[in-house]
């Protein structure tokens, strides 16, 4: 059974003043807001708004391999648990873990495993649980994105971030970031992500039609906004560290001026 009957999808994705259904640009990303260091029982975590969607992710690691017969002598291995919420959805969303839900651990797991020095690691496992508490459109860059966060803010060497974004194409014209909606009801969609440390693409996943053409000015336009969302991982991630900082300054403060009394 379809998520949404088709004859529920809105006619149009654009506006008569010609801007998307939410009111962007066809170049404009949906607002974001990440936070590290939001749960206090993991060893790193992070959490990201994303237009609607709202994302947890907690990593564990170097760690004890469960069950041992999936550990690899020679070196780590990284596991990924992506679920969605069943309040995430329209459609009351069943708790088991789905094909789609599997399928988007090993894509994301795939997306994030170039940056790790796993190798390093032998017989251990590095754990990410990501869960959406509210989905969109575009969960599985969202969550890879807020993955790589949650990694670095654990403190595990990385080569670089990765960031990850959806581009495609609705009505006829290609836009960034789609939305659900524009996802459903749109012509194509084209998640990707970018590992910064060389440039290289760890993710590219195609569902609709679009001319080469197309592709390739998707691509480039996906590269500008991917750039966008990079900056914004670094910024959360500088943030709980200069926080930290003010924090210890107000307190070496406050033993100078108690010293001095
Ligand atoms: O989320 P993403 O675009 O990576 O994956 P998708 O399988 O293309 O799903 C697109 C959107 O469909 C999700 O973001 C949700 O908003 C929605 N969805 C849903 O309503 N019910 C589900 N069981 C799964 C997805």
């Amino acid at each position: 059974m379809p998520l949404v009957i088709k004859d529920e999808y809105p006619e149009k994705l654009f506006r008569e003043d010609g801007k998307r259904l939410d009111g962007r640009d066809k170049t404009e990303l949906r607002p974001i807001k990440m936070e590290v260091g939001v749960i206090n029982n993991a060893d790193g975590s992070a959490y990201l708004e994303w237009g609607n969607n709202k994302v947890f992710a907690a990593v564990y690691g170097p760690r004890e391999v469960h069950p041992h017969h999936l550990a690899k002598p020679d070196r780590g291995i990284l596991r990924v648990f992506y679920r969605m919420t069943t309040f995430s959805v329209f459609e009351r969303k069943r708790p088991a873990p789905g094909r789609r839900e599997k399928e988007i651990s090993m894509v994301i797991g795939d997306c994030l495993e170039p940056v790790l020095f796993l190798e390093l690691y032998p017989g251990t496992s590095f754990e990410v649980f990501i869960e959406v508490i509210d989905a969109d459109g575009g969960t599985r860059c969202a969550s890879t994105t807020v993955a790589a966060l949650a990694l670095a803010d654990a403190g595990i060497p990385m080569k670089s971030l990765v960031t990850s974004l959806a581009v495609g194409k609705i009505d006829g014209e290609l836009v960034i970031d789609l939305s659900g909606i524009e996802d459903k009801a749109g012509e194509a969609d084209l998640p990707c992500a970018i590992t910064w440390y060389n440039d290289e693409l760890s993710l590219l996943q195609f569902d609709g039609d679009m001319t080469l053409e197309e592709m390739n000015t998707s691509m480039d336009s996906a590269v500008e906004a991917l750039k966008e969302i990079y900056e914004k991982q670094l910024t959360a991630l500088k943030s709980k560290y200069i926080a930290i900082q003010e924090e210890t300054l107000k307190q070496q403060e406050s033993k100078t001026d108690g010293g001095e009394e």
